[in-house]
């Protein structure tokens, strides 16, 4: 072949496939809740660059934090229709249709946020994931973490009592609704975004949330008591809109729920290292951090569980699958 006809050749190939990428490149748009800071955004992005990478171009991810698509039932609502591709959602939204995933919420069911890596890539959570899809109208790729739960309040938290007839701002589903009405604790639902402006007008007097959440949105401003209880794991999940997977060839699913895995795995050892840095940067601003632990909520935590293993017998599959756990 002469040297012009080869150069011919290797250009008309290098257009075709670039075409062919061209005409069948998908962006994914991905949405959160959390802001662009949140470990959970960052993880986000970064699946989206690996991807990028390992589909050739083929796929890009447009992440948009911050609640730019609105609440994430309304997000639940865009990826059933197939109007959004992908969301990294707290699993509550999941937990107020299909109840078996409130059984995550258990109180104490993990120590820390590596217990609850192992726990969300057990059988039982991992099980749970197949129901996505006929109950909800999407797919579940897998969970990560975010902080344990605790509680910051404008008031002293020296014993349980203290929370009794308090207005405590919690995400509205019926594992944390449970929770708080067996501290007798008025609860007002309310997105997070919201809560730093009415902490200081004190439309509430405390909000169940985590360290990341104090200080990112500081609201270690507006109240200055933190029960370190670590009461409760709070998982993300990775989700696909069921009709978009529908589209989706089995090969293009394979690295999508890889990699969707893999970043929203890695979160586990990033709030490990995180976590004792976020306490210090609390402590610096001044604010006393108390930890306590199940003792501190007496019977409560019986009543809880009483409730609970009536509604779902996953829970005690997962307590069973906790009690195996590494200390
Ligand atoms: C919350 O509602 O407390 C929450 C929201 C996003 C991430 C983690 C927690």
């Amino acid at each position: 072949m002469k040297k012009t006809t080869k150069w011919i050749c290797a250009l008309f190939s290098a257009t075709a496939l670039l075409a062919s990428v061209g005409a069948s490149a998908k962006d994914l748009r991905l949405g959160l809740i959390v802001p662009g800071t949140h470990a959970w955004t960052q993880a986000a992005q970064a699946m989206g660059e690996e991807l990028k990478e390992r589909s050739g171009g083929k796929y890009s991810v447009s992440v948009f934090p911050a609640g730019q698509l609105g609440s994430e039932a309304r997000m639940l609502q865009q990826l059933q229709t197939g109007a959004l591709d992908m969301a990294f959602m707290t699993t509550a939204e999941i937990a107020n249709r299909v109840p078996d995933f409130g059984a995550l919420f258990a109180p104490y069911l993990v120590k820390d946020v590596v217990q609850a890596g192992e726990l969300l890539n057990g059988p039982s959570a991992q099980g749970m994931l197949t129901q996505l899809p006929a109950k909800a109208g999407v797919v579940g790729l897998g969970y990560g973490v975010a902080g344990m739960r605790l509680m910051l309040n404008a008031f002293p938290t020296e014993s349980v009592e203290a929370v009794e007839g308090r207005k405590i701002r919690i995400t509205p589903f019926p594992p944390v609704q449970d929770f708080y009405r067996l501290l007798g604790a008025a609860s007002t639902p309310m997105p997070i975004t919201d809560v730093y402006d009415a902490l200081a007008n004190g439309q509430v007097d405390g909000v169940d949330a985590d360290l990341e959440l104090i200080w990112k949105l500081r609201l270690h401003e507006r109240a200055k008591s933190v029960l370190q209880s670590n009461h409760m794991m709070f998982p993300v999940i990775g989700l696909m809109s069921g009709r978009i997977w529908a589209q989706t060839s089995e090969q293009d699913r394979a690295l999508i729920r890889e990699l969707t895995r893999k970043h929203l795995n890695s979160l586990t050892a990033q709030y490990e290292q995180s976590e004792a840095q976020t306490q210090a940067s609390i402590e610096e601003a001044g604010i006393t951090l108390v930890r306590v632990g199940p003792e501190f909520f007496g019977d409560k935590l019986q009543q809880w569980e009483d409730i609970w293993m009536k509604k779902t017998p996953v829970l005690a599959d997962l307590r069973k699958e906790a009690a195996a756990l590494a200390p």
